[in-house]
């Protein structure tokens, strides 16, 4: 891939593909949530959690707390951050009684727990989770982008203002969550964002054409339509 000044994160929860990526050294690290879990078949959480962290024992990898209630989910925060050392504990910005989880995540941080902070998609939540986190221990933001934008509007002032909040707090990264194209990379490297997760699919269409020539690519194209309409059997 073209060489980029930002961290790239795998966004799923196919184990061998994960563990081809960590071995091939082509991403930095993990995330997965509940709902990526489930769609790749996983049906024990802490047993898909321990074979992957089996395998994956250095780059940097996100589990989500899933329960509603707050004491339950410090309960769940410890058993994940137990798993191993690479684990950054993901702790949802509210439930979904609309309680919001600064007070949890303040605890969770000044304990030393590893955070990434998920489902971040306002200006307030970001100030809101940054004061909250301990500013000596590494914790990840994830704003995402994807969906903010499929509501028609335009992330990167999020992700500058998270940036620029956190310019002076290492431990502390901006993650660019919830890809929907390849060019998302682009973007997340010029605000200057820590880490961007895209799921498989998108490394893998990133991988083959980011940088590509656009003549050449047009080229392709139209070879395409032509293979597709023989294939077919169109004719008129
Ligand atoms: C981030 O860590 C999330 O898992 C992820 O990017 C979710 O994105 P999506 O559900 O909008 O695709």
């Amino acid at each position: 891939m073209k060489d980029l000044n930002i961290k790239i994160y795998s966004d799923g929860a196919d184990i061998e593909d994960m563990v081809q990526r960590d071995v091939s050294n082509d991403v930095d690290g993990f995330t997965t949530n509940p709902t990526l879990m489930a769609k790749d078949g996983v049906t024990d959480y802490i047993e898909f959690a321990k074979e992957a962290l089996s395998k994956i024992k250095e780059k940097s990898i996100s589990f989500e707390v899933f329960s509603d209630d707050i004491e339950d989910m410090y309960r769940q925060a410890i058993i994940l951050r137990d798993l191993g050392e690479n684990v950054y504990v993901k702790i949802p910005v509210s439930n979904t009684k609309k309680e919001m989880t600064y007070d949890l995540i303040k605890r969770l941080s000044s304990e030393g727990v590893k955070l990434n902070v998920t489902a971040i998609f306002t200006i307030e939540q970001i100030e809101k989770v940054y004061e909250a986190l301990n500013k000596n221990i590494p914790a990840i933001i994830s704003i995402f982008s994807g969906r903010i934008a499929n509501a028609g509007i335009d992330p990167e002032p999020f992700i500058k203002h998270a940036v620029s909040l956190a310019k002076d707090t290492p431990c502390i990264e901006i993650l660019w969550a919830s890809s929907r194209e390849v060019f998302n990379l682009i973007q997340a490297e010029r605000c200057g964002c820590h880490i961007i997760t895209m799921a498989p699919s998108l490394l893998n269409a990133a991988n083959k054409e980011l940088g590509k020539d656009l003549a050449q690519f047009s080229l392709e194209t139209v070879e395409m339509f032509y293979k597709d309409a023989n294939n077919a059997g169109y004719n008129f």
